[in-house]
């Protein structure tokens, strides 16, 4: 189950040479388990046909408002009451202008004005036409009344010109789509998210390094700004593409995350440690790559200093989240480093399970809270992983705003 399964999500496509990608967002849609269903304006169908969205979406395609109206059902009402979102992609400016002046002399237009669900519309147009003050006072009145904007893209344009204009990747519209439809409940959080391994170099071609991935940490990062928050992602060196809507600041040694992490932390209000940060490093770094030595080699490791507890010492109200891998023993040494690290709780995974851990998409996990709670999940995928650890810290702030709400009546 993902987040848009049976979710109804109607896409309305307006003229212009990017109805061609609407093709693509279709495609998204309907594998991530959504029921598509689209409309387009009579000016779409010179750019795509209703065969093509009708094959994509497996529903029939609504092109204008007569051909809806059947039996006793009314199509555009119908069309407007089923949906769970709607998102006009790409937006022309001439259906911005109508949506913002309540305009309704077609089906999609007659659909925007029924509807009572979140809507989207993602611009796509030549750049003079986004920058014309009309465009931009109709985008600013449809913002106004709580539309998101799927911002267009800059570059080339179909139409010659170079600039803004261009339908965002159909990906990020799906992105804004699933953002729309999350609760928001991590509004106003400010997410610090390590994740990754981190490479300690050996010579200018050799590291140390371990199997950590980023998955989890990237999923977290995801989750987070599905429900609202803000967040920044330190990432060691990861295949992973960047979660849409977080900053990812890359790193690659030890060194490098745990000063980025300390960097920015002040702006956080919830550190979330999953980074598999070295503990070891070569003592020295070769300037030039090792020749090789029958004789074999001794690399001479030095410990890296664990730089959490330094910044939990600091924490104020933030909470502080870590992660424990561990191959033996693995409530007692999560218990441990918990208090060790002053964290509000931990997150521990066995890392020796071929479904856990690193470099897989599921995983088992117990968490060990400070107030001495214990949960061990059952095996659930990185993201639902993800959305439980954020559950717990919203759980953890209710439990906090409570007692603060306690200590000031009192
Ligand atoms: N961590 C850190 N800085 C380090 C090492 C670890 O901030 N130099 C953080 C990790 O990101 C994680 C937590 O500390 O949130 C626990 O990491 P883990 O590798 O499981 O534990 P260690 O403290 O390294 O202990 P050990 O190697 O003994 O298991």
């Amino acid at each position: 189950m993902g987040p848009l399964s049976d979710k109804t999500i109607v896409v309305g496509v307006c003229g212009g040479i990017a109805a061609y990608k609407a093709a693509e967002l279709v495609r998204l849609l309907t594998a991530a388990e959504a029921r598509v269903r689209v409309m387009m304006t009579r000016n779409a169908q010179e750019f795509i046909t209703p065969l093509t969205l009708q094959t994509l979406s497996m529903n029939t395609v609504a092109t204008d408002t007569f051909s809806l109206t059947q039996e006793s059902e009314i199509g555009h009402i119908r069309l407007a009451d089923t949906a769970d979102a709607i998102v006009i992609a790409p937006a022309s400016a001439d259906v911005i202008g109508k949506a913002a002046h309540g305009l309704a002399d077609d089906l999609v237009t007659t659909v925007l004005l029924a509807a009572r669900c979140p809507i989207a519309f993602a611009p796509a147009m030549n750049v003079h036409m986004y920058e014309h003050p009309a465009v931009i006072e109709n985008i600013a009145r449809l913002q106004a009344r709580g539309i998101r904007i799927v911002e267009p893209a800059a570059g080339a344009l179909a139409c010659g010109y170079e600039g803004r204009g261009r339908l965002p990747e159909p990906a990020f519209i799906v992105e804004e789509l699933t953002q729309m439809l999350s609760r928001h409940d991590l509004e106003g959080e400010r997410l610090l998210v390590t994740a990754g391994p981190t490479q300690e170099a050996i010579d200018p071609v050799r590291f140390v390094s371990n199997r950590s991935t980023g998955k989890m940490g990237f999923a977290i990062a995801r989750a987070a700004w599905r429900r609202g928050a803000s967040v920044r992602l330190v990432a060691g060196p990861s295949a992973l593409p960047t979660p849409y809507g977080v900053e990812r600041i890359e790193v690659v040694s030890a060194a490098e995350l745990l000063g980025a992490t300390a960097r920015i932390f002040p702006w956080c209000s919830t550190l979330v440690m999953a980074a598999a940060v070295a503990d070891f490093r070569p003592a020295n770094r070769a300037a030039h790559k090792l020749k090789k030595n029958p004789k074999g080699m001794v690399l001479e490791l030095t410990a890296i200093m664990d730089e959490l507890p330094r910044l939990t010492a600091q924490k104020g109200d933030r909470v502080v989240i870590g992660f424990a891998a561990e191959t033996e023993d693995l409530e007692a040494n999560a218990a441990d480093k918990l208090q060790r690290k002053m964290l509000d709780f931990i997150v521990a995974n066995d890392v020796s399970r071929p479904d856990a851990g690193f470099a897989v998409d599921t995983n088992v996990v117990t968490i060990v809270a400070a107030d001495g709670q214990r949960e061990t999940t059952p095996r659930l995928s990185k993201d639902e992983v993800g959305d439980l650890i954020l559950d717990r810290l919203m759980s953890l702030r209710a439990v906090r705003a409570k007692l603060g709400s306690r200590l000031a009546s009192s």
